[in-house]
């Protein structure tokens, strides 16, 4: 690992196989928000970024609405190679992984952790989660010796899927974009996040 890229890595015999390259984080290693999502998919194979393809475009519009740019935050994904058909990342290659994502978590240090989908989001709190019932909550967790704030939210693809969860999804990106300090609190005078 050099800084927060990982150059090279063999430690998963399988996605070694099916990866065209490693694809590591983007977005300013000072960023209040870093967005984690499960790993690359075809495009981010292709293109060597994470979210580049389908579903970033639904995260991409996600921010500019609530008035953030893609280049302002963080973006960065559970496993840095794509399994082989999309297939979710096994335990093993999580485990493998999670060195790099913690260094990058514990290096960028923001103030909230994003988690899109159920795959980061168990990853990250070590415990089952009901992704699109806990979306827009936040919670501690110890990661690289640290604590941080995970903010839970439902992967971007699922409003592809299931038009029902882009509420879900557009009201978890809005608590992220307070956090940020870019979007406007609910007309109450008070912030939603309190004491955040
Ligand atoms: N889905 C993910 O979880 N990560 C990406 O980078 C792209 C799609």
């Amino acid at each position: 690992m050099d800084g927060l890229e990982v150059i090279e890595c063999e430690r998963c015999p399988e996605l070694c196989a099916s990866r065209s390259r490693i694809v590591n984080g983007t977005g300013p290693e000072d960023a209040e928000l870093l967005f984690v999502g499960e790993g690359p998919g075809e495009h981010e194979d292709e293109g060597g970024e994470p979210f580049v393809g389908r579903s970033g475009t639904v995260l991409d519009d996600a921010l500019r609405d609530h008035g953030l740019e893609r280049d302002a935050v963080r973006i960065t994904n559970c496993v840095r190679c794509r399994p082989p058909g999309n297939r979710d990342p096994h335990k093993d290659e999580l485990a493998n992984c999670r060195e790099y994502l913690e260094r990058e978590i514990s290096r960028v240090d923001p103030e909230l952790v994003v988690t899109l989908g159920k795959v980061p989001t168990e990853h990250l709190l070590g415990r089952d989660a009901a992704v699109t019932k806990e979306a827009g909550t936040i919670e501690d967790a110890r990661l690289d010796g640290t604590a941080h704030r995970v903010l839970i939210c439902v992967h971007p693809a699922a409003t592809l899927y299931d038009s029902s969860q882009q509420g879900t999804f557009e009201s978890a990106i809005a608590t992220a974009a307070e956090v940020a300090g870019v979007a406007e609190s609910d007309g109450s005078g008070q912030s939603r996040l309190g004491g955040f």
